[in-house]
């Protein structure tokens, strides 16, 4: 009888356990498993890109993260652009005809801030034929309304202000771009996003930023070098490109040459950037593959291993223009429901704020 009650027990107090602990686990997953939605470039499938209101309106929407692409000026300053050239969304064309470098290309690094401030800011475009065609033709309108470039500094304020007026606290998820071209122009762009970072106070890895960059090299540098020097320990993303892009160099003899980004996609990649890495960036067609259709979807590991090795996904870039919904998914929130479902990313990045937040509310 004794022992049938000591067995009743430790049945007993096995099961309270396994419930405590399945419960606590239940809880961490929740903590672990909160997806996010990073606002790609602000609300830019609605404003233009990078620009304030844009990422008012993201603030608005409900992102969790708002985007910041950073580049360097003339004189060291930070503003937030995609791209390290200023002609597909400003009139720096028209403004300052013979500053264009040999490619016909205008770098914002050849210009001064108060330069680059003076600039009409727009929706991209390209030209063709001598005209600008709206890169995204049903989007917001070329050259409408005012819009100007402005600095990391200022779009922080911008988002600490928000947080301060609002009650919530949205954080910031900058892009160091190109470092290798800033450091042959013989600027530390690095450098000096850390100095902003830590003035506004974003220094350790439970602060609201992730820090992302395409260049590996330059993400091993952070970690290893940079954010020890600065008594910092922010959240590092590592971009993951294709290396045909062309999106990170390396100088070799003086001459520049694509880095070759393969060993991320083959056996022990994700593990390699987990040891300098807390996430990756990667293109979604490296999770779903463009073979995949309706019925039968082909999911690499990648996402499976870089959780394996504790890290976190956040794909890009998840747009609802036309053509670009890949023919697997029905429509965007489809799209949405295999990404953040399926695949199990834990964040996406969006030019449509509003939508993502809707799916993940419902
Ligand atoms: O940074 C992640 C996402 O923004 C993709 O890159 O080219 O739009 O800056 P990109
Ligand atoms: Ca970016």
């Amino acid at each position: 009888m004794k022992k049938i009650i000591g067995l009743l027990l430790v049945l007993a107090l096995v099961g309270c356990s396994t419930t405590n602990v399945a419960g606590q686990k239940k809880m961490e997953n929740t903590k672990e498993t909160k997806k996010i939605v990073v606002a790609h470039r602000g609300a830019s499938g609605y404003l233009p890109e990078h620009s304030m209101a844009a990422k008012s309106m993201a603030y608005a929407m409900g992102a969790d993260y708002i985007e910041q692409d950073v580049v360097m000026t003339k004189d060291d300053k930070l503003v937030v652009l995609h791209d390290h050239y200023l002609d597909r969304v400003t009139n720096v064309a028209t403004a300052y005809p013979n500053r264009k470098r040999e490619d016909g290309r205008y770098y914002a690094i050849d210009f001064t801030l108060k330069e680059i401030k003076g600039l009409k800011m727009t929706e991209g475009f390209n030209v063709k034929d001598g005209k600008t065609v709206a890169g995204f033709p049903e989007r917001f309108p070329i050259w409408k309304s005012t819009f100007k470039v402005h600095t990391l500094a200022e779009e922080i304020e911008l988002i600490q202000g928000l947080n301060k007026s609002t009650g919530k606290n949205i954080g910031i998820y900058p892009e160091i771009k190109a470092p290798w071209f800033h450091r042959n122009e013989g600027k530390d762009i690095s450098v000096a996003v850390l100095k902003v970072l830590k003035k506004y106070g974003y220094t350790k890895k439970s602060d609201l930023v992730y820090l992302q960059c395409f260049d590996p090299n330059e993400v091993v540098r952070l970690k290893t070098e940079l954010l020890p020097k600065f008594g910092m320990d922010v959240k590092l993303i590592q971009l993951i490109a294709e290396t045909s892009w062309n999106e990170t160099m390396v100088y070799e003899g003086g001459k520049a040459v694509p880095y070759d980004y393969d060993w991320m996609f083959e056996d022990g990649g994700m593990e390699k950037i987990s040891q300098y890495a807390d996430g990756i960036g990667p293109w979604k067609p490296m999770l779903v593959t463009n073979e995949s259709t309706k019925d039968h979807l082909v999911i690499t590991n990648m996402v499976s291993d870089a959780h394996k090795f504790g890290m976190e996904v956040h794909p890009y870039t998840f747009r609802l223009d036309e053509g670009r919904i890949p023919a697997y998914a029905s429509d965007f929130e489809d799209m949405l429901d295999i990404f953040y479902n399926e695949v199990g990313v834990d964040g996406v990045f969006t030019d449509f704020t509003d939508k993502a937040v809707n799916f993940l509310n419902k």
